[in-house]
C-alpha cells in the first residue's frame, strides 16, 4: 500500500508509524516538512506541502492508495477552518481528479453534533450544530460525500472525540496546573480518545471501512466533568479543583474543538467502529490512558510542557 498523511502532526505521525511498521510505503505532507526529524524516524517519507495551495499537492510524486487528512486548523477561527478544513477538502477532491486515489479517509469532529441533552449519539444521529466553526466542519463532510456520492472519488470520515495522549490533554494540564474548576451541576459530558486508539481507528477504517461511511472514534466512557477531576484528584493525590465562579462558566476554556463542544452536551458512541470494523480501543477509557501520566505527576517527573496543546 502506498499512503499519503496530509497533516501529518501528533495523530499522523503516530498512524504513520503503524503503516510503515506494517510495510506500507508511507508519504507526509506537512507545511514545515519534517523540522525535528520524526517522520524520517518512523520511516516516513516527508513532502513538505501546504494543503490550501493545490500547486503543492501537484507536486506531490505518484498515486497512492489512500490519502488519509489529519491537517488541523491549529486551534484558529472559522477563517482558518475555512481555509484549512473546507479549503482543504476542496483541493484534495480536485487534486483526486488528475490522480489514482483509491481512497481518502478524512479526519472530522464530534463536535459536529449538537446534542445538548446528555443523550447518547451515533453517526445516525443529527449533525447540525449551530457554531460557525461546527457547520463548516459539516460543510467539509459533505465536500467528501459528495465526492464519493458522484463518483469522483471513494472517502470516509472519522468523526474524532478529544485526543489526549503523551505532551497532550487539555483540562488534565490545567488539573494539575492547579487552574481547572468544576462544571456547575457535574458538568458536562466529555468524550475522549487517546492518540493511539485515533491512529488505530483511522487505520482499521482505511483497511477495512466501508466507503461513503462516517465512523465516530472514541473511547467507551464518556464521562462527567466532575466525575473525571474527582477521578484525577483520587489517583493524583492534588486537591479537587473548586466550583467555577459564575463568569468563569461562561467560558469553555481549551482549544478551538474543544470550544466548539462547549455548548453540546452528549455522549459519543464508538458501536459502529466496534461492531462493524471489529476495533478494540487499547485504552478503553480515561483510567488506563492517563495512567502513565499520573504515575508521572505521582512520581514528580510529569513535565506539563504541550500538555495543554
Ligand atoms: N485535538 C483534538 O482534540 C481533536 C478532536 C477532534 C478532531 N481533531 C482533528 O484531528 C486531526 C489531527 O489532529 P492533531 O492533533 O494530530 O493535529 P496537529 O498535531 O496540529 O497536526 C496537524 C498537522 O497538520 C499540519 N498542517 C496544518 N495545516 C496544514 C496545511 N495547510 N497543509 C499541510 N499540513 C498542514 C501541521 O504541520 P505544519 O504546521 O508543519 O503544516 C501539523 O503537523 C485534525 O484534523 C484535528 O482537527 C482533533
Amino acid at each position: 500500500m502506498r499512503i499519503l498523511i496530509v497533516g501529518c502532526g501528533y495523530v499522523g505521525l503516530e498512524l504513520g508509524r503503524r503503516l510503515t511498521a506494517s510495510g506500507a510505503e508511507v508519504v507526509g505532507l506537512r507545511r514545515q516538512g519534517d523540522p525535528d526529524g520524526t517522520m524520517a524516524a518512523a520511516g516516513i517519507r516527508a513532502v513538505r506541502g501546504d494543503l490550501t495551495r493545490p500547486e503543492d499537492l501537484e507536486a506531490i510524486p505518484g498515486d497512492f492508495d489512500v490519502v488519509v487528512c489529519t491537517a488541523s486548523s491549529n486551534r484558529g477561527g472559522a477563517d482558518a477552518y475555512r481555509e484549512v478544513y473546507l479549503g482543504g477538502a476542496r483541493n484534495l477532491v480536485d487534486w483526486s481528479r488528475r490522480r489514482r486515489l483509491g481512497r481518502i479517509v478524512s479526519v472530522g469532529s464530534t463536535s459536529v453534533y449538537p446534542q445538548s441533552d446528555g443523550s447518547w449519539v451515533t453517526e445516525a444521529s443529527p449533525a447540525e450544530p449551530t457554531g460557525q466553526t461546527g457547520q463548516l466542519l459539516v460543510a467539509t463532510e459533505e465536500v467528501f460525500a459528495e465526492a464519493h456520492r458522484s463518483g469522483v472519488v471513494p472517502t470516509q470520515v472519522v468523526r474524532v472525540a478529544g485526543i489526549y495522549g503523551p505532551g497532550r490533554g487539555h483540562l488534565f494540564g490545567r488539573f494539575v496546573a492547579g487552574e481547572a474548576r468544576q462544571d456547575p451541576d457535574g458538568g458536562r459530558w466529555i468524550n475522549m480518545i487517546h492518540r493511539d486508539d485515533v491512529a488505530s481507528a483511522l487505520e482499521a477504517v482505511l483497511r477495512r471501512g466501508q466507503a461513503g461511511r462516517i465512523y465516530n472514534a472514541v473511547d467507551d466512557a464518556p464521562v462527567r466533568q466532575g466525575d473525571f477531576l474527582r477521578f484525577l484528584a483520587d489517583a493524583t493525590g492534588l486537591p479537587l479543583p473548586p466550583a467555577a465562579e459564575p463568569r468563569e462558566r461562561q467560558e469553555s476554556p481549551g482549544p478551538a474543538p474543544a470550544r466548539q463542544r462547549g455548548t453540546s452536551n452528549k455522549r459519543v458512541s464508538n458501536r459502529r467502529l466496534r461492531e462493524e470494523l471489529g476495533w478494540m480501543p487499547r485504552f478503553p477509557t480515561y483510567r488506563e490512558g492517563y495512567a502513565e501520566a499520573i504515575a508521572a505527576v505521582v512520581s514528580g517527573t510529569w513535565a506539563s510542557a504541550g500538555a495543554s496543546a
